[in-house]
């Protein structure tokens, strides 16, 4: 199939350069990361941070995520502390993200963190990120790379799909391998799971040798964006559904399903990670078939799953 948007680029040496100078220029590109498509910027630059609100249409007061190359970038930034150590040790480079405090003398654009004086911070896994970040000296200010509310890519092309040509350049990598964003832990005082994802609850209490909760009741202040609607195909979605009609898209899990057109199984052989792998996938292309609603299936809480309900769920709203 040929591309219709001539803004998506293989990884190649050539290419790798010209996303590294676009970034030194403060321009923004779309990369690729293990666990959705981001939109990455100077996180030192006003300019660049300023253009990546822009371009998501991304209220302000819904802070970025700044990825690192590495442990010895991120201490110019952020207060590090003993349960980060056990985790990073456990986890990083991966789909885990550390909310901690911000160093005093720290360079990161006062924009992409809304005037809190905490910021979430990732090291990526994704080898192609890490080879632009690796040469960079500065860190990117990556948030996915969709509309403000809209569903996160997995794939170049539906980076394209939401930005268009406007868009200077998409790295296209391969299709991210969790497919859900990256889990946010909050380590500045009672540690908390913000968001959750891919690396889950039990994971965490276990490294830590303690309860951690996931708490999305009372992080108000603490993540903006997890309150409001989000996520969202922009067709309403209606949860633990037990069947449906010809005409509504009906998402499931496992292999008690029929085939039909208009049945869409998240896992056949009922893997929990190949579930989470397919989901933003299913959503885009349920939407590009114009249905006009969304049934879902229950789909089971364990491991990722817990991630892929509190999706759906936001999804919903
Ligand atoms: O997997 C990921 O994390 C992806 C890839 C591209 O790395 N990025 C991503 O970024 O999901 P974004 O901007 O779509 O989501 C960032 C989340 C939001 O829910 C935001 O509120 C929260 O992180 N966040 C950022 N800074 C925070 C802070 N200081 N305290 C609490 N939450 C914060
Ligand atoms: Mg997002």
């Amino acid at each position: 199939m040929r591309n219709i948007y001539s803004n998506i680029f293989k990884v190649n040496n050539k290419n790798l350069s010209k996303a590294i100078n676009l970034l030194k220029k403060k321009d923004l590109v779309g990369v690729p990361t293990e666990t959705v498509y981001g939109l990455a910027g100077n996180a030192y630059s006003d300019i660049a941070v300023k253009k990546i609100y822009k371009f998501k249409k991304r209220p302000n007061k819904n802070p970025l995520i700044i990825h690192y190359h590495d442990i010895k970038s991120l201490k110019n930034d952020v207060e590090l502390n003993d349960s980060f150590y056990k985790l990073y040790k456990a986890f990083s480079p991966g789909p885990i993200t550390f909310v901690l405090n911000k160093k005093k003398n720290s360079k990161i654009s006062k924009s992409s963190t809304a005037k809190l004086k905490t910021v979430a911070v990732r090291i990526p896994r994704n080898q192609t990120i890490r080879r632009i970040l690796k040469v960079l000296k500065f860190p990117l200010a990556i948030p996915s790379a969709n509309k403000s509310t809209r569903v996160s890519p997995v794939t170049a092309e539906d980076v394209a799909s939401e930005f268009g040509n406007s868009l200077k350049m998409i790295l296209k990598g391969k299709r991210s391998a969790i497919g859900l964003e990256s889990t946010v832990v909050d380590l500045t005082s009672k540690i908390k799971i913000l968001r959750p994802g891919f690396i889950n609850q039990n994971d965490i209490s276990r490294i830590l040798k303690k309860r951690i909760k996931f708490s999305a009741s009372n992080n108000k202040i603490k993540a903006p964006g997890m309150l409001k609607r989000h996520y969202s195909p922009g067709i309403p979605i209606k949860l633990n559904q037990k069947s449906s009609k010809k005409n509504q898209a009906f998402i499931v899990f496992g292999k008690k399903y029929k085939k039909a057109k208009n049945i869409f199984n998240l896992s056949i052989k009922e893997d929990i990670n190949e579930a989470a792998r397919n989901l933003y996938k299913t959503l885009r292309m349920i939407k590009n078939k114009k249905y006009k609603i969304i049934y879902v299936s229950k789909i089971p809480t364990h491991g990722v799953g817990l991630a892929i309900n509190d999706r759906l769920s936001r999804a919903s709203k």
